[in-house]
């Protein structure tokens, strides 16, 4: 079986001692974190900015994961790999030329990633896939943490590792949204290598425990 990487994400983190949060991520022993960057256009809700991201970067050598739920990838992306990226994720809606903006995000040398929001279809990214490195699959409405997954996920998770498979192509899938113990292994099952988690960890008593019981 394929190796299950567990990405905590930081927004539910308390942001007043946001290096502790993280360094205590860093001594249980994840490997990446997920950082999601809002900007109150592409999602109703602010979040995370470049400058978070480098000061960070200053703190830990954690794989960062930046989900970039914004306008304009194509604009700030650079801001993110400069600060100290190491897999850029944007999403399918709103951009034009996402294969342009995909190889020049790994021309850089940092990874890239699609993001497809619930009612977006895995046909819709079908011709980006040999160009990305991971497909980041949203189980809720990108915007806010603390949601209830989306059953009907299951079945696009399933449909796009069939695709993946059938072609060979070196991609992970990430999902993102309402993800713990139970959810976890169901997408598993289906599919998915990278299990994005927010308050599931952060609210719990317990976060070694509950970051242990995504991957079992
Ligand atoms: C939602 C974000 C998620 C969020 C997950 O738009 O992309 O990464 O932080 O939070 P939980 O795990 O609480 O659903
Ligand atoms: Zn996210």
């Amino acid at each position: 079986m394929k190796k299950i990487i567990i990405a905590p994400s930081i927004l539910s983190a308390d942001f007043s001692n946001l290096a502790r949060d993280v360094k205590m991520l860093e001594q249980i022993g994840v490997e990446w974190i997920h950082i999601d960057v809002m900007d109150g256009h592409f999602v109703p809700n602010i979040t995370i900015g470049s400058v978070v991201v480098k000061s960070l970067r200053k703190i830990t050598k954690l794989f960062f994961d930046v989900h970039l739920m914004i306008t304009n990838p194509e604009k700030y992306w650079r801001d993110f790999k400069k600060a100290g990226a190491d897999l850029i994720v944007f999403h399918q809606e709103n951009l034009d030329d996402k294969k342009k903006l995909a190889k020049e995000i790994k021309n850089s040398g940092v990874k890239a990633g699609v993001s497809i929001k619930p009612e977006t279809s895995v046909e819709k990214i079908e011709d980006l896939l040999p160009y990305v490195d991971l497909v980041l699959v949203m189980t809720v409405e990108p915007g806010f943490a603390g949601q209830s997954f989306i059953e009907d996920m299951v079945s696009k998770i399933k449909c796009l590792r069939k695709v993946i498979d059938a072609k060979k192509y070196n991609c992970l899938i990430e999902i993102d949204g309402g993800i713990n113990f139970q959810t976890s292994k169901v997408c598993v099952k289906a599919g998915a290598n990278v299990l994005v988690s927010g308050s599931y960890i952060f609210s719990s008593k317990d976060p070694t425990e509950a970051i242990k019981s995504l991957s079992i």
